[in-house]
């Protein structure tokens, strides 16, 4: 069976990360269909790693409000270590992101307290109705996670097709230990990300940007 290319390529490319939601629910059948697509992604001997705790209505607000005064106090502490540092063209790209974000939001240069309100909103999950939280088995290490991140990607996809905006955030996963205990998590599970979801509000200033990516050039290495 073939796919029309043309139909996944205006999928990928009309998929952005969403930072202003609508207060709807998205069906219970819809994100059931999201999941049910996304588990066709491959995974090493078919392991399948990825579990989800999803949150729905008053729960989702109950988890906001927890998250919000857990950072208010925690200290930064994640399953998986945060990147080093970013350097070369990855600064590059992060900065260039960044800017794009804080432009839309009317976030000056030198202006840390809007760069950090801005931050923060992540905690706030941009208001989404919906949070999954994404974890795959300590035992099966760098590769359950690498199978996982191919998962989160096919999670935005699939929703993406029945009309449903995402954002992945890594920013969840600095509060591990909350997120374990939180959504009893057991400890043979690393905390990956979240991914919050709902339908987009198409006038936030958030969701007036998109990023760009790398020429073909900087990503393939020919060989013969
Ligand atoms: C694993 C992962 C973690 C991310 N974490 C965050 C986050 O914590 N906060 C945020 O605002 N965006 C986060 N993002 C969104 C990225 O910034 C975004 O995907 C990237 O800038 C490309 O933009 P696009 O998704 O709009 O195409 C994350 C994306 C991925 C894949």
């Amino acid at each position: 069976m073939t796919v029309d290319p043309g139909s996944l390529d205006t999928l990928m490319a009309s998929r952005y990360s969403c930072r202003g939601f609508l207060p709807d629910a998205v069906p219970r059948e819809t994100i059931e269909q999201i999941v049910a697509t996304a588990r066709r992604v491959p995974s090493w001997c078919n392991a399948q790693p990825w579990q989800v705790a999803i949150t729905s209505g008053e729960e989702t607000n109950r988890f906001r409000e927890a998250l919000k005064q857990e950072v208010m106090q925690a200290k930064h502490s994640s399953d998986l270590p945060f990147p080093d540092s970013y350097s070369g063209v990855y600064q590059d790209r992060r900065r260039t992101c960044g800017w794009a974000l804080y432009d839309a939001v009317g976030v000056t240069k030198g202006d840390r307290e809007g760069s950090r309100q801005q931050m923060l909103r992540n905690f706030d999950l941009f208001d989404a109705p919906h949070c999954a939280i994404v974890s795959s088995p300590v035992e099966l290490g760098a590769y359950g996670a690498l199978d996982s991140g191919g998962f989160v990607t096919a999670f935005t996809l699939a929703a993406q097709a029945a009309g449903v905006a995402t954002i992945a955030q890594a920013a969840l996963a600095g509060y591990s230990p909350f997120l374990h205990r939180y959504f009893d998590i057991p400890e043979d599970r690393l905390v990956l990300c979240a991914i919050s979801f709902g339908y987009a509000d198409p006038d936030h200033p958030a969701n007036q940007f998109r990023t760009e990516r790398a020429d073909l050039d900087q990503i393939i290495d020919w060989r013969g």
